[in-house]
């Protein structure tokens, strides 16, 4: 039975009502949070769209997606039609300003059935091209003066670079409070990455090694399998870099290297972040190569199946210089960081879909053992796999049993499955909960929206007037172009990769 606190009624719009990510992500995700008695008591979704639809149809349509996408796969638990019930749908051209009065109506109607006036939230599930001009309808109509209860929640890519995100936000502060603005960055509702802060501060056992001092470097990988999907059109103004080092890395940084906050208040939270952003140290333009290595994926083999390389993907220009790979090496200046490399990596088509968090210590400050007991002798090391498999682990030496004094590393593992009965969440049904809440502390600020893009200004500029001359660099199923390799060895150290190559 329900023991925790449901949020108040809500009333949710998603702009992108009959799109891909509603279908994957957002209904399958209201859904669990329904089965799980996280709902409010009372709550309506309206999707919004151009296809035509009937109510049912939609309803239809959407438990298809449930049936293929939620994490309780193919099942209905026999409580869709009560939830169906909330869900309607809404065709609407969302460049006709004078089809808004439509959502006014719906609000009023609402407020009448609920007896209160609830929360009303517009998801944008849309291009991001639209949001601008979408914004700016939704901006005039009266519900949005309520700063109180009506939120706006916006997808990345929040802007394609500093200039247009600086736009975007000044256009949003024009109709809408900042807080009533939520930007999404998926990757902070993943359980593990939470857990980042639990591991950091709610021990005392890290804290006092969690510096320059005892750290050597930290490492962050997020490979993906996948290549470029259905998804070239979008690709192709994006790559990599904008697509997961602007956002995702950057957060998963912040989380690593940000100081201890004095509570868990939204703001508080996301200062410590935005500090993490602003002491990240300046590439310069001439200074790019040496920081930054991009790499595209060839044709080739993945697991026994013929892979088209990237410039052969549906919507993708042959000629593409978009990068499918990104590795950055940042240094964050401040007390706790100076002089710790910060290697970031991300691409797609690679070996294995891994996002992990490595933090590798400096060695013993002496080493009394014999020579031969060294031989195996490998750095302590913290890892965070974030996905898919969810674990910490601890690395450190220990003696082979036997009479010779042998060092080998052991891992100690902590595991989610293995500690947990409890299914986690999935980010979409943490963050919309949040939405809901009005709690914002999983959300972008404009002022860390900002403080991410000027950092990867410089490589972006560099990158667009200077035509990579190898591309396509990497094979599918690899883990990315020579020049990432290089990038690391360059420093002494090599990129750490899941399931462990022999000896690592
Ligand atoms: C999205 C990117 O933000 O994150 C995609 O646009 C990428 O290109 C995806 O595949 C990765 O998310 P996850 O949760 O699967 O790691």
């Amino acid at each position: 039975m329900q023991n925790h606190k449901r949020p108040p009624s809500s009333l949710i719009f998603i702009f992108g009502g009959s799109g891909d990510l509603n279908l994957r992500k957002l209904t399958p995700a209201l859904y669990n949070l329904f089965l799980d008695d996280w709902m409010p008591e009372q709550f309506g979704i309206v999707g919004i769209g151009r296809t035509g639809y009937t109510d049912d149809k939609y309803r239809k349509h959407l438990l298809d997606g449930i049936k293929k996408f939620s994490r309780r796969k193919g099942e209905e638990n026999g409580n869709w039609q009560d939830f169906a019930k909330h869900v309607s749908y809404l065709q609407m051209d969302a460049e006709d300003e004078a089809a808004y009065q439509q959502i006014s109506a719906i609000v009023k109607k609402k407020e009448a059935a609920f007896g209160e006036h609830p929360n009303v939230i517009f998801y944008l599930a849309v291009a991001p091209q639209l949001v601008p001009d979408i914004a700016a309808k939704l901006g005039p109509l009266n519900i949005c003066a309520d700063t109180k209860c009506t939120r706006i929640v916006i997808e990345k890519p929040f802007g394609h670079d500093l200039q247009s995100a600086r736009e975007l936000n000044h256009l949003l502060s024009t109709m809408f409070d900042e807080d009533q603005i939520f930007r999404i960055d998926h990757y902070l509702g993943k359980e593990t990455v939470q857990n980042i802060l639990a591991l950091r501060f709610a021990n005392a056992l890290f804290e006092p090694i969690w510096n320059r001092n005892y750290i050597e470097n930290v490492q962050i990988t997020a490979a993906e399998t996948v290549g470029a999907e259905s998804r070239g059109a979008y690709y192709e103004k994006s790559g990599a870099l904008r697509d997961m080092v602007q956002n995702h890395m950057l957060q998963l940084m912040c989380m690593v290297a940000m100081e201890a906050p004095v509570s868990f208040d939204a703001n508080e939270i996301r200062n410590k972040k935005v500090d993490v952003l602003n002491a990240i140290r300046k590439i310069d333009h001439a200074e790019v190569q040496d920081f930054a290595a991009r790499g595209q994926y060839a044709e080739g083999w993945m697991k026994g199946e013929k892979i088209a390389g990237y410039r052969q993907e549906k919507n993708v220009n042959p000629e593409s210089n978009v990068e499918t790979f990104a590795a950055v090496k940042f240094y964050i200046d401040n007390w706790r960081w100076q002089d710790v490399p910060f290697y970031v990596r991300t691409g797609k088509r690679m070996h294995n879909k891994s996002t992990i968090i490595t933090l590798q210590f400096r060695p013993a400050p002496s080493f009394a053992f014999p020579p031969e007991a060294a031989n195996t002798w490998r750095p302590n090391r913290l890892t965070i796999s974030i996905q898919p498999e969810m674990d910490i682990r601890i690395r450190f030496q220990a003696k082979r049993p036997g009479q010779d004094m042998t060092l080998s590393p052991v891992d100690m593992i902590f595991n989610y499955d293995e500690a947990y009965d409890e299914h986690e969440p999935e980010a979409y049904e943490t963050l919309l909960l949040d939405v809901m809440e009005g709690n914002a502390t999983l959300f972008m600020r404009v002022d860390q929206v900002e403080a991410a893009w000027k950092i990867i200004m410089p490589i972006l500029e560099t990158w667009q007037n200077r035509r990579p001359v190898d591309f396509p660099n990497y094979a599918p199923d690899s883990w990315g172009p020579e020049d990432a390799e290089a990038l690391i060895a360059r420093d002494g150290f090599n990129w750490v990769t899941l399931p462990l190559l022999n000896g690592e």
